[in-house]
């Protein structure tokens, strides 16, 4: 089922939750919602289920006005921020729920033999008497996810379902997640704050901020081609440089900058990843900016080089891989030069 939110605004007295939001997930689709704490991820959320009613705009469900179902008739499945599995319960009754509190319920057996393929689904075979005080968290997790599941829902609305859990457990439950909805191709709409899992897990990727849809996009486009400045920082490391713009163009240092599209443009500021820093010793012919190294960081997969701008003492971090590194032997203190493999150019500084 494809899910559109049209023009939806949401105000809670004077504080704009969400504005003007739109939206459109294909069926099947996995999109993660990606934002700051408090930029409105939840709100739309619960919106989308139901739970929540707009100012304006509407939610369509396959292309037909939903915005009034109420929640048990959207066919929505959910995993919810801080929504506990229900503690005097066995993990067999939790996931059993959406099933017994159904107008037409179904016989014991159909019960039974759903809860056993959705305990397989969720890998957690024979913890059915459990109770969620005798689960580990992401176990908890995986069974809030299989009681959304029982319904089959057309649509999976699945908010921070990670969040609590340490880096370790989310990083299997992502890739266990991805599997799940390979197999089931259910419409599923992702929250997460955590930019990592976003651009891992989702077909596509929708940045909020404040309220509003900053982007949206592949995880490759969105990590490429940031369009705005937010964008370029929300996801992943980058570097702000100061752009000099006169008569004869945008450059920063002796680095000349593509011009701005937008004309009479006076201030830009210049964003680079880490990644996309190469250093040398000596110059190449090409234009680079000189710079000095202030502290060096190699334990890891590649090594991170701190520099300053010798033209104005801006600070810039470069990430370089071990074997560029032992070559270059750079030491603390000596001067370098460092060229930009790619560098955005926004509006503003
Ligand atoms: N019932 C409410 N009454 C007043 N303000 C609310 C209410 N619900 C949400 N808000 C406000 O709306 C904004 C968006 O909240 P929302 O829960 O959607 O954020 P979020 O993006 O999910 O944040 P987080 O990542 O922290 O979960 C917040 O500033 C929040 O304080
Ligand atoms: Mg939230």
């Amino acid at each position: 089922m494809s899910i559109e939110a049209r023009n939806i605004s949401r105000h809670f007295g004077a504080f704009t939750a969400l504005d003007d939001i739109n939206l459109k997930i294909g069926t099947g689709e996995l999109v993660s919602l990606l934002g700051p704490s408090g930029s409105g991820k939840t709100t739309l959320l619960r919106i989308i289920a139901g739970l929540e009613r707009s100012d304006t705009g509407s939610v369509l469900f396959n292309g037909e006005d939903a915005t009034l179902l109420p929640v048990r008739e959207r066919q929505v499945g959910f995993v919810f921020q801080h929504y506990a599995l229900f503690r005097h319960m066995s993990v067999f009754k939790n996931i059993a729920f959406g099933l017994n509190v159904r107008s037409e319920r179904p016989s014991k057996a159909a019960i039974r033999d759903k809860v056993r393929s959705l305990l397989s689904l969720v890998q957690l075979e024979g913890l059915e008497e459990r109770y969620p005080n005798q689960l580990s968290g992401g176990q908890r997790q995986r069974v809030a996810l299989a009681r959304a599941l029982a319904i089959d829902p057309k649509v999976l609305l699945l908010d921070e379902p990670f969040g609590a859990l340490d880096a370790r457990v989310r990083h299997e439950l992502r890739r266990w997640l991805r599997q799940i909805h390979q197999s089931l191709h259910i419409t599923t709409l992702f929250v997460t704050h955590d930019q990592d899992e976003a651009l891992e897990v989702a077909d596509r990727v929708v940045v909020m901020n404040q309220a509003r849809i900053e982007q949206i996009g592949s995880p490759e486009e969105i990590y490429d081609h940031p369009r705005t400045p937010f964008v370029h920082e929300f996801l992943g490391k980058s570097n702000t440089l100061s752009v000099k713009v006169d008569s004869g163009g945008a450059s920063v240092g002796a680095i000349a900058l593509p011009p701005p599209a937008a004309g009479g443009v006076h201030s830009l500021t210049a964003y680079v990843r880490p990644h996309q820093i190469g250093l040398s010793r000596v110059p190449n012919g090409t234009p680079v900016l000189p710079v000095k190294v202030t502290h060096i960081h190699a334990a890891g997969s590649s090594a991170r080089v701190d520099l300053i701008r010798i033209d104005n003492g801006e600070e810039l971090a470069a990430e370089i891989s071990r074997e560029d590194f032992e070559q270059l032997a750079l030491t603390v203190g000596e001067e370098a030069f460092a060229r930009f493999k790619k560098i955005q150019v926004y509006p503003g500084g």
